[in-house]
């Protein structure tokens, strides 16, 4: 193995994690009262998923966890990020909680403390119990007060054993791609009308984390997807798409977080945020760190004269790209130049946890070996690109690989793999790729154990 580039700049306390999410991997979808999710509902609409599967059995991670547990600790992480499923918890979206899943969770819970991986739950993975959203879903505030209630549920009977929580993953995501235009649950296409769903999760965050630190939570905060937003041309035209799309894509989560107000949406023609008194302040205090899930830059251009949206995404000129196509280009630069335009933005940046980096490569499973140097390439250039912002004075504290396991793509379905280990679908055998060895030893190596 060639020498590690990044042992002057990743302190030796840096910490490591990988994750899942728990629609993803558990399968198991009627098992122990769990309720209809979002996610089943949107699986179910032709075209939805590219290769008409469900999430089930996926990974089998609900009857699995022995497996994945002695993957966890095979690689020596600090830390393993994983969801719980709302609709597990609270069947029906409402009421009391359902135990038997809350004992799953708990023993979960137990043999990762046993196992030396400390337990770093997202309690909002994408997955809202159906009668949620059947009240109005991210765009009714008084989700957020629901979202509180469930996490309640869930602190209350692991909060004295889990003190890291992430509330809700990606709220772009959900708000872009779940209610703007329809290609994740649940499908809505609202364009810019979807924008009250940025303040109804940013609210929800806010109210879960006060329940949180009531329960002993210390470390407590969200991962946004971040991109850097490039322009295609060096023209006004281009560049205040590309500033358009930085808005609505990452500054509508970063500002009200480290600065405790939205960008300025109404002088570019968008609806105002529907914000009461204390909204604000609840969001700006709720955070003990800043996490960030990063996958690639995005290059934009202006639309043409009339089109509904001012900016088109288009391929960014120059870039490998992963096995999503143009969508994905490779650029580690990228995220060094966010995180340090973001720290100058923002100089009292908390610390910094990347909560998700990773690509998506197709790999045949040979006779039980995995060769799979597109992703080292990529993970190591990613983790040398968070080493330079470190050198520049960004506090990067942690980071976590996408994904433990090959899992089920959301609308991708089976189609695209992202894991350190390989699984079959069919058995659920799982196959370690060289990716998980090398992310194994690059951690002992860094911590000085290896
Ligand atoms: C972001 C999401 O959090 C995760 O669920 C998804 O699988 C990865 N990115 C890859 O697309």
């Amino acid at each position: 193995m060639s020498p590690d580039p990044f042992r002057p700049v990743l302190p030796a306390d840096f910490r490591w994690s990988a994750a899942t999410s728990g629609f993803q991997v558990e399968g198991s979808r009627t098992a122990d009262g769990r309720g209809r999710s979002i996610w089943d509902d949107f699986l179910e609409a032709p075209g939805a998923i590219k290769d008409g599967s469900t999430a089930d059995p996926s990974c089998d991670s609900y009857r699995r966890t022995e497996d994945d547990v002695a993957l966890l600790a095979g690689l020596g992480l600090d830390r393993y990020r994983f969801s719980i499923q709302w609709a597990r918890i609270q069947p029906e979206g409402k009421g009391p909680a359902n135990t038997i899943a809350l004992d799953h969770y708990s023993r979960f819970v137990d043999a990762l403390l046993a196992a030396g991986v400390t337990p770093f739950p997202t309690l909002f993975h994408w997955e809202m119990p159906s009668a949620v959203e059947a009240s109005g879903g991210w765009l009714s505030r008084d989700t957020a007060e629901r979202f509180a209630e469930y996490t309640a549920l869930v602190a209350e009977r692991l909060g004295d054993r889990v003190k890291h929580w992430y509330t809700l993953n990606e709220p772009a995501m959900t708000t872009l791609q779940g209610y703007a235009v329809g290609t994740l649950a649940p499908g809505k296409q609202l364009l810019f009308e979807a924008l009250p769903s940025v303040h109804h999760q940013l609210l929800a965050h806010a109210r879960a984390v006060q329940v949180l630190r009531a329960s002993g939570g210390v470390q407590l905060g969200l991962p946004n997807n971040h991109t850097r937003v490039l322009p295609l041309h060096d023209t006004t035209e281009d560049q205040q798409a590309a500033g358009i799309y930085d808005l609505i894509h990452n500054r509508i989560f970063s500002e009200p977080l480290l600065a405790g107000n939205y960008p300025d949406l109404e002088s570019l023609g968008l609806p105002a945020m529907p914000v009461q008194d204390g909204d604000l302040a609840a969001i700006a205090g709720s955070i003990d760190f800043y996490g960030i899930n990063f996958y690639n830059p995005t290059t934009v251009t202006a639309a043409a004269a009339g089109s509904p949206i001012p900016f088109d995404i288009v391929p960014t000129p120059g870039a490998p790209v992963t096995d999503f196509g143009p969508e994905w280009p490779i650029m580690p630069s990228a995220l060094r130049d966010f995180l340090i335009e973001l720290h100058a933005a923002h100089p009292q940046l908390p610390p910094v946890i990347i909560g998700e980096n990773g690509a998506a490569f197709a790999e045949p499973a040979r006779a039980g070996y995995v060769q799979d140097d597109d992703r080292i390439e990529y993970l190591s250039g990613h983790i040398s690109a968070i080493a330079e912002a470190i050198s520049a004075g960004v506090p990067v504290q942690e980071y976590t690989v996408w994904s433990l396991l090959d899992n089920w793509e959301w609308a991708e379905g089976y189609t695209q793999r992202f894991g350190l280990v390989h699984v079959d679908f069919d058995t659920g055998t799982r196959t370690p790729k060289a990716s998980y060895h090398w992310y194994r030893e690059l951690i002992a190596r860094l911590r000085g154990t290896g």
